[in-house]
């Protein structure tokens, strides 16, 4: 093992290069024009697994973007499988005239490097080539039989990839699923997320005139879409942050005592995450901490609303059209196909017969817990005390990889969560950046991870 800490201390920089030419590809696969962009970031990660060692490398083309494969299968038949999944993918820029830099210029100021998918999760596919590398070239070898799955869609749903993962599921047969693609509680606490929620992202579109109007011909008499929705929206909650659609809660599993009391002792500074929020008073679901409701309640959130009249100066249009963008963060063992059925009968519900609502689902997935007692997560706590020379925290994530639900039912292999992200390093948002002490922290995790993981007697 020294040989590989030595080949990583001394490859620091060298790591952190090549990392750019990662984050300067624009692989944004919600937009139609990146496709080609899409395709070159393939290629990239195609690259990267064949010059860390891995053998088999191939791109696997699905209905939408490609799915980048490659593995190294000769530690031994006695020796776990571990598949390890991760998206080459990354949300919009916008708005970009709130980047300090451009968004893939990939900068590096004050021991950060900026970029979109610095953390999310370009970076953190990123350590994995690097630890597969630091073995391959040190040792010739991996301790652990490696499968590797980075995709193209994570952004947009992971929509083709259950039935990817159905097709080939000889192929991906594994002991456990390794994901570096959440973050840890602050630099100097290393956390192991082993939770996550689910989603049910809607669509609300309110017609209500066949036409756009004249408010001061027709204001008072018909009635209008954006002021329909806006009263629509409000039914979803109540001012004490609880969801008001009938039977949401209903299989919703509360946490613990034992839960809330591990809850109490995870480090949270309110008026630290204020001051960095720029907001004076926090908000959501009474009887819940913060970091409760963050991470194991269900929520909904509004995000997006348009309609009517956007552009300078004032237009007296009584619109015809409406629209909102709506989304509930689920947790276990709320379905998300229920959830859509029990939003769309509540909205049709409480809508006035003054206009006409259309509801769609736009995208979905289960919440998950992993178990914190199995062999394979005490492998991830020690390599993680190792990486950073504390013992890791255990803590729930507020975001959703919806994969890991299906890892867990098509594959049978529980998920270990092992990322690195901060909660202030903006992932989806202007001037996204990674720590580049946990960028370096995480290749030596992930490095003794592969060794502790071995240790597990198949
Ligand atoms: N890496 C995130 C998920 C995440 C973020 C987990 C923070 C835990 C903490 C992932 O890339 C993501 O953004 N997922 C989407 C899922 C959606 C597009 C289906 C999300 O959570 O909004
Ligand atoms: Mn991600
Ligand atoms: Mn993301």
């Amino acid at each position: 093992m020294e040989k590989i800490l030595n080949y990583i201390a001394g490859n620091k920089e060298n790591f952190v290069e090549q990392l750019k030419e990662f984050l300067k590809i624009p692989s944004i696969s919600t937009n139609p024009e990146n496709v080609k962009d899409m395709k070159t970031c393939a290629e990239f990660v195609e690259k990267e697994m064949k010059s860390a060692g891995l053998e088999n490398v191939k791109i696997m083309e699905t209905p939408g973007h490609p799915v980048v494969y490659g593995e190294w299968l000769h530690a031994g038949e006695d020796k776990p499988t571990i598949l390890i999944y991760g998206h080459y993918d990354v949300q919009p820029v916008d708005p970009v005239d709130l980047w300090t830099d451009p968004p893939f210029s990939a900068t590096i100021r004050d021991g950060k490097i900026y970029a979109r998918g610095a953390v999310d999760d370009k970076g953190q596919v990123f350590i994995h080539f690097k630890s597969i590398e630091s073995h391959m070239k040190n040792n010739g070898s991996l301790p652990v039989n490696i499968k590797m799955l980075i995709e193209g869609e994570e952004e947009i749903g992971s929509v083709n990839l259950d039935n990817f993962i159905i097709k080939n599921k000889e192929l991906l047969k594994c002991d456990y699923v390794v994901i570096s693609d959440t973050g840890m509680i602050d630099s100097e606490t290393p956390s192991i997320c082993y939770g996550l929620r689910g989603l049910a992202y809607m669509q609300v579109e309110v017609t209500g005139p066949n036409r756009d109007l004249h408010s001061g011909e027709f204001g008072g008499a018909v009635d209008n879409p954006i002021n329909a929705l806006a009263h629509i929206i409000c039914k979803l909650k109540d001012d004490k942050g609880k969801i008001l659609i009938d039977g949401f809660y209903d299989d919703v599993i509360e946490l613990s005592d034992a839960e809330r009391e591990e809850y109490k002792k995870l480090p949270f500074d309110e008026a630290k995450y204020k001051k960095d929020l720029g907001i004076d008073e926090l908000f959501g679901e009474v009887g819940y901490s913060t970091l409760e409701r963050d991470s194991a309640r269900p929520t909904l959130d509004c995000n997006g609303i348009w309609g009517g009249f956007q552009g300078e100066g004032a237009k007296t249009v009584l619109p015809s059209k409406a629209y909102a963008k709506i989304s509930m963060r689920l947790v276990p063992d709320q379905e998300p196909e229920k959830i859509e059925k029990l939003f769309t009968e509540y909205v049709n519900k409480i809508s006035p017969k003054s206009v006409k609502v259309k509801i769609k689902s736009l995208h979905g997935g289960k919440g998950a817990i992993t178990p914190i007692d199995s062999p394979g997560m005490e492998a991830a706590v020690t390599a993680m005390e190792k990486g950073f020379g504390k013992k890791p925290l255990f803590t729930r994530g507020g975001g959703s990889i919806p994969v890991v639900s299906s890892f867990q039912s098509i594959l049978n292999a529980p998920t270990i969560l092992l990322g690195f992200g901060l909660p202030d390093e903006n992932i989806h948002s202007p001037d996204e950046h990674f720590n580049l002490i946990n960028f370096h922290r995480g290749i030596l995790s992930i490095s003794h991870f592969y060794n502790e993981i071995a240790k597990i007697n198949k």
